[in-house]
């Protein structure tokens, strides 16, 4: 009997040719007519596939009788009622690790990005304006003050990249005992000691808007607040204000609240760069986190042990 699996988001097409060489693929973000379609399949499905930012709504799968397992194309679970999961019994996978290098790179990217004009320095060469104007001023990247909120796998990573740039290192969030880096207590402490603040904390109830005014103002004038964890950990709306008010000095962001749109107010602004949430984007790493979907969803219905179980 072929396996139903419903996929709720796109994913990278040779992951979905595999998926549909071994399963019976109901593609959910396609389906023209839902409700027809659930009242068609929902008891046929038995797994599903996702993305981190995507997950799955508990009112989608309340109508799924026979769910067992959920599988993450992503490392974060935010968007998985996990004690849903757990409480129906239905297995949650995703694909840590070898995402992280990539997040990390790109961190490191969007700092030098933001500090180096690098967007604003190709426009200038590919409009012409180079030989009319100068492009102006960035800032050095190297020995500044850097703070990471969330020292967990990519915020560890980031931080070992950054030691090449002779950063000095701050972090808040979980206490590290194997890490040679300063330690604030608060959000707020370590946003007024550093002039980066990087975000890498993961998503959850506690962390929401962690970056609220208070953080965006101990940051400062001349500090730059990085994202590349997930739009919900920064108050969209105090960030804007206090960009357009100059009380920032700027910001790299890969993640937005309301995704996929980042906040039009910002599109005029010079100190801010933006990525359209690529950070595990490359061949390499999306080919390992499909090779890890693949694997979960084998391991479950060979009623193996998921290699990398959440729940
Ligand atoms: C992740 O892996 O969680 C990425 O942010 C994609 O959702």
């Amino acid at each position: 009997m072929p396996i139903d699996i419903l996929q709720l988001c796109p994913l990278m097409p040779s992951l979905e040719a595999e998926l549909a060489s071994r399963y019976t693929v109901h593609r959910w973000f396609e389906a023209d007519d839902q409700p027809a379609f659930l009242k068609e399949n929902a008891a046929n499905i038995r797994g599903a596939v996702t993305g981190g930012h995507v997950g799955i709504a508990n009112a989608l799968a309340d109508v799924l009788p026979n769910l067992e397992i959920v599988a993450i194309n992503g490392v974060g679970f935010d968007k998985v009622d996990l004690e849903r999961a757990r409480k129906h019994g239905i297995r949650v996978s995703n694909t840590p690790d070898v995402l992280t290098a990539d997040v990390a790179d790109l961190a490191i990217g969007l700092i030098i990005a933001q500090a180096r004009q690098m967007a604003l320095a190709d426009a200038h060469v590919r409009t012409g304006d180079w030989p009319k104007a100068e492009l102006g001023l960035g800032t050095r990247v190297s020995g500044r003050r850097t703070g990471i909120f969330g020292l967990g796998r990519i915020g560890k990573a980031i931080a070992r990249r950054l030691e090449g740039f002779d950063a000095e290192i701050a972090y808040c969030g979980r206490v590290r005992q194997d890490v040679p880096y300063g330690y604030c207590a608060t959000l707020e402490e370590l946003a007024r000691n550093c002039d980066v603040l990087i975000i890498a904390a993961a998503a959850s109830a506690k962390t929401y808007h962690a970056v609220n005014a208070g953080v965006i103002d101990a940051l400062g004038p001349k500090g730059v607040l990085v994202n590349v964890a997930r739009g919900s950990l920064v108050d969209e709306k105090a960030l804007v204000t206090a960009l357009r008010e100059g009380r920032l000095g700027g910001a790299a962001l890969d993640v937005f609240e309301n995704e996929p749109h980042a906040p039009e107010e910002l599109f005029a602004m010079k100190n801010v760069v933006f990525a359209p949430h690529i950070g595990s984007a490359t061949h390499e790493t999306r080919k390992a986190m499909a090779d890890l979907v693949l694997a979960n969803l084998a391991a479950h219905f060979e009623g193996e042990t998921l290699p990398t179980p959440v729940v």
